[in-house]
């Protein structure tokens, strides 16, 4: 049996959306004071698959995602925070999985096709490979469960499949089949300006999205321009059907209040948007306004910063070192 442990990640591609504090965030925190062992990890390694940074810009990115966290509550007294790059067991591992996974299961990955966009040829090796290493980040603490949002599930299939074709090949029951942790009513929130693209960092409209930088004039602004259709809001979930945006915005108050879909409806139904949006307003400016103060707190503190998370790395190192060097073992190295 396997000790229940908790492995997740996020990018330093540019600053966090509610989408990632809904999705992944605010499941970390919670998962803190449950039985688990909880990792969380500043992706810098995956971050440069798609696009380089300035050397300073993503230094700056790394500090502002730990500040991020730890705003948000994670707390590095109950859980390992650390950045990717200097727990190099990560790559190790990943060197080996990019030996056990096939081109075709790359290739099918639906991130891959995106961002990788029709000129597949110029796309770097690293984007391809990017659910390697991310089966290896995983792989590499013999995490159980890993919490992400709906878009990472396919990524968490492939990295069952390398951990099951490794133990296959080698006839070990080494690497745990971990379970995906998708929960919670804001699985996938989506784009404010367009009901079918979810929000996202890297979108180029800042009116798409919130960060959890913005301000509360910014947040109403962008809550008022969301895009909805003109009926009222339904008394029951069915109602939701065929509305994306309507959809988005009631599970995103779900989500914000720690309610179900129904109970928000059975407080909000029969309203029009004029009547909801400013509560919505309201509710996520309470909730987010006391993270960007404590981040912007935080990022005035960078050694304090780059303190925690080296101590998160040998922290990691601990659990990482002795499973790559079983790892080699295995595999004859
Ligand atoms: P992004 O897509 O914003 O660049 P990442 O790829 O770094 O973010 O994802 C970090 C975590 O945030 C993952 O668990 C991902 O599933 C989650 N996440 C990202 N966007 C959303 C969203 N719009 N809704 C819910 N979860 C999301
Ligand atoms: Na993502």
């Amino acid at each position: 049996a396997f000790t229940p442990r908790i492995f997740s990640g996020i990018q330093p591609s540019g600053g966090l959306t509610l989408g990632n504090y809904l999705g992944a965030i605010k499941r970390f925190v919670e998962k803190q004071d449950e039985e688990f062992e909880t990792i969380y990890c500043i992706v810098d390694l995956h971050a440069i698959t798609a696009t380089l940074f300035e050397p300073d810009v993503l230094r700056r990115q790394t500090r502002e995602l730990t500040a991020g966290y730890i705003a948000s509550g994670l707390d590095p007294a109950k859980s390992i925070l650390f950045n990717q790059s200097q727990v190099a067991e990560h790559t190790q591992l990943a060197w080996i999985f990019n030996c056990i996974a096939r081109m075709g299961w790359m290739q099918r990955m639906t991130q891959w096709k995106d961002k990788a966009g029709k000129n597949t040829q110029n796309a770097s090796l690293g984007l391809l490979a990017y659910p390697a290493l991310m089966a290896a980040d995983i792989m590499v603490y013999h995490a159980t469960h890993v919490p992400v949002g709906e878009d990472q599930k396919q990524h968490l299939e492939l990295a069952r499949d390398i951990a099951t074709k490794f133990n296959h090949d080698y006839g070990v029951e080494f690497f745990p089949i971990t379970e995906p942790v998708i929960e919670g009513a804001a699985t996938r929130v989506m784009s404010l300006r367009d009901g079918s693209k979810k929000m996202s960092k890297s979108d180029p409209s800042d009116a798409s999205r919130i960060n959890l930088t913005d301000d509360a004039d910014a947040i109403a602004q962008k809550i008022r321009k969301a895009k909805t259709d003109p009926d009222a809001l339904p008394s029951e979930a069915e109602g939701l059907e065929g509305r994306p945006e309507a959809r988005n915005l009631v599970n995103i108050y779900a989500a914000l209040a720690d309610q179900s879909v129904e109970a928000v409806l059975r407080d909000v139904g029969g309203k029009p948007f004029s009547e909801f949006k400013p509560i919505l307003s309201e509710l996520a400016v309470e909730k987010l306004a006391p993270i960007s103060t404590e981040m912007a707190r935080l990022m005035q503190q960078p050694d304090e910063i780059d303190a925690i998370l080296s101590k998160g790395s040998e922290r990691a190192r601990t659990i990482a070192a002795p499973i790559l060097k079983q790892t080699y073992e295995i595999v004859g190295m």
